[in-house]
């Protein structure tokens, strides 16, 4: 959820750890901070409110240093205080730490560390790691006392210390991402790759349970002994990582997406008929995800059965304990996941693989945690995805799992040429012309208190995923429900003038206009998504019929709707409150 970097190396290291923290703020942006080494000092500067408040807040213009480690924060225990704020310090201030997870036992190592004098300046669990290590280097260098510390905390964690010597800047990670960026200069460590693609592209994937000693070289270790990890290259660029043109990440990602169906076409045959044949093969299959990945997996169940006549299960994946007992050694979960670092879908796999189970992933990030803890992977190729909403990696995971259920069918030749034939047309959905003409819907929407958004059939999570974008990213209320679930209590909500999305297909267009009626006689205000204008909808937003990549079509002009009624409403799409782009803690 925080974003951490560090970076020791011949460059001055505070402009770079800045920009990583840019790269990095859409993983939490409550408050920020830089630890780094002036003269054998430590110099912390921290404070309350996005990256740029903060920078502007304090002063670092004489901050200059070989050696600097940097935190953005999304909170988990403790207010959004700058004292809460990291880095962290040891009582001495000589030791600084930055950590992205959950210290589980933070509270007794606390009274622990206080009992031997120990001052305590947050209301954090990651402070006591600087204490730890303070405590620690009582006997210990440095590292040794890091070592100590990490065998003391339980809980889930990326942490990257340093010391007012500077010598080295130490890493270790469980349960939460980091990674080891190799530069001609230098050495990064940080939660993600984004955050040093502007100084290299080489990269080493910490597994759980590494720590990371870097100085002039570097040294992993594991169990305390020393072990190779290989170097991998990142097919990103940076400029992929960046806005470019557009004002927001959300709008760069949503304008993508042609190309992102594009990428997802070319997918290697051999892997999805291999995954085809495993789930053929298994005896049960649960598709996992969580928030918008789990809208993938339930419009996947609709588009399994429509076009390969076969029956998977959906969970949630923080349900699927549930579940589990299930599950045989002959039964296969798919998780779905942008990141590959969803603890709920992590432990979702774990669990499965206790029981024997195999377990496939459809994941955006390469290197990600799910990837290695996958037996098969089908990576979605979308590039980086950093608005905290999901849009683009929505589509891809469609377009990736209704090319499994063609190649299911034995038909992956005719999934690849359907999904082909919409590149085209989604870079006109995308284009400024459509951009404009929603606008004029956003501008009529951008003071209601709620929306509510029916679809059937494939369009039910197309409805239930418009309805998260809507509401994450604007903060109205936006509910989806099935078309057919109306009558079933939800049209009591209906009063006169309230916005109504609906969503139809040539296949259910009879039912849903139906639905569509019900809601205009209670006096709403129709919103129409689909091939054909009808006299119910009082706006109508046309979209070509697609069939099964109904969803694919249909959920961009929402996405912009999302984008456009956050813009009216002066707020930032990029970075919606309370929310941070990936889940890393339960
Ligand atoms: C919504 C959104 C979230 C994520 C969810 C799972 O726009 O981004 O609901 O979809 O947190 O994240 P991943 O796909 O990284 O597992």
């Amino acid at each position: 959820m925080c974003g951490i970097i560090g970076y020791i190396g011949s460059k001055n290291a505070v402009p770079l750890v800045i920009n990583g923290l840019r790269n990095l703020e859409y993983r939490g942006y409550d408050s920020a901070g830089i630890a780094a080494v002036v003269d054998g000092k430590l110099i912390v500067k921290k404070d309350v409110g996005k990256l740029d408040e903060v920078f502007s807040k304090v002063d670092i213009s004489n901050l200059k240093s070989n050696v600097a480690i940097g935190h953005t924060r999304w909170a988990t225990h403790g207010k959004v205080t700058k004292e809460n704020a990291h880095p962290h310090t040891d009582c001495k201030g000589e030791i600084a730490i930055v950590h992205n997870g959950i210290i589980e036992n933070y509270q007794e190592l606390k009274k622990e560390l206080e009992s031997k004098g120990h001052i305590f300046r947050s209301e954090t669990d990651s402070e006591v790691i600087a204490h730890l290590i303070e405590e620690g280097m009582k006997t210990k260098n440095f590292v040794d006392a890091f070592n100590e510390m990490i065998k003391k905390i339980v809980g889930s964690y990326a942490i990257v210390a340093i010391n007012k010597d500077g010598k080295e800047m130490i890493g270790a990670r469980k349960d939460s991402p980091l990674v080891v960026g190799i530069s001609e200069d230098g050495y990064f460590i940080a939660s993600d790759v984004p955050s040093f693609l502007d100084e290299t592209k080489k990269v080493i994937y910490l597994y759980d349970g590494d720590v990371v000693v870097v100085n002039k070289k570097i040294v992993i270790y594991h169990d305390g002994k020393p072990v190779e990890r290989d170097i991998d290259s990142i097919e990103w660029d940076a400029e992929q990582a960046k806005k470019g043109v557009f004002k927001h990440f959300m709008l760069k990602e949503i304008s993508e997406q042609a190309d992102v169906i594009k990428r997802a076409i070319m997918q290697d045959d051999k892997i999805i008929n291999e995954i085809a044949n495993e789930i053929k093969k298994s005896k049960g299959v649960f598709f996992v995800g969580c928030g918008t990945a789990y809208h993938a997996c339930l419009e996947g169940s609709y588009i399994f059965s429509k076009v390969a006549n076969m029956h998977v299960n959906v969970t949630y994946a923080h349900e699927f304990p549930n579940y589990v007992h299930f599950l045989t050694p002959e039964s296969l979960v798919i998780a779905v996941s942008q990141s590959g670092e969803t603890a709920d879908t992590l432990e979702a796999i774990r669990a499965a693989k206790a029981k024997g189970a195999k377990v496939i992933s459809i994941v955006n990030v390469a290197g990600s945690t799910l990837v290695r803890e996958s037996d098969k992977v089908l990576l979605q190729h979308a590039g980086p995805e950093i608005c905290v909403l999901s849009t683009k990696s929505y589509t891809s995971q469609l377009a990736v799992l209704t090319l499994l259920a063609y190649s299911l069918a034995g038909r992956l030749e005719e999934g690849k040429s359907k999904l082909k034939e919409l590149i085209r047309y989604i870079y006109y959905l995308t284009s400024r012309n459509t951009r404009d003409y929603i606008r004029k819907l956003a501008e009529k929407l951008k003071d209601v208190k709620d929306i509510y958004i029916i679809g059937r059939d494939l369009q039910y999570p197309t409805a239930l995923e418009a309805a998260l974008k809507i509401k994450e990213v604007s903060y109205i209320h936006a509910e989806g429900f099935a078309g057919g679930e109306l009558k079933h209590g939800n049209i009591a909500l209906i009063e006169e003038g309230t916005p109504c999305i609906v969503f139809t297909s040539k296949e259910n267009e009879k039912e849903i206009i139906s639905n569509a009626a019900e809601l205009k006689a209670r006096g709403a205000y129709i919103i129409g998504v689909g091939p054909r204008n009808n006299e119910v909808f009082d706006f109508f937003i046309k979209v070509r019929e697609a069939e099964e990549a109904n969803s694919i079509v249909q959920i961009i002009p929402i996405q912009i709707l999302a984008y456009q009624l956050a813009i009216l409403r002066g707020l930032d799409p990029d970075k919606p409150r309370n929310l941070a782009k990936s889940v890393t803690v339960k």
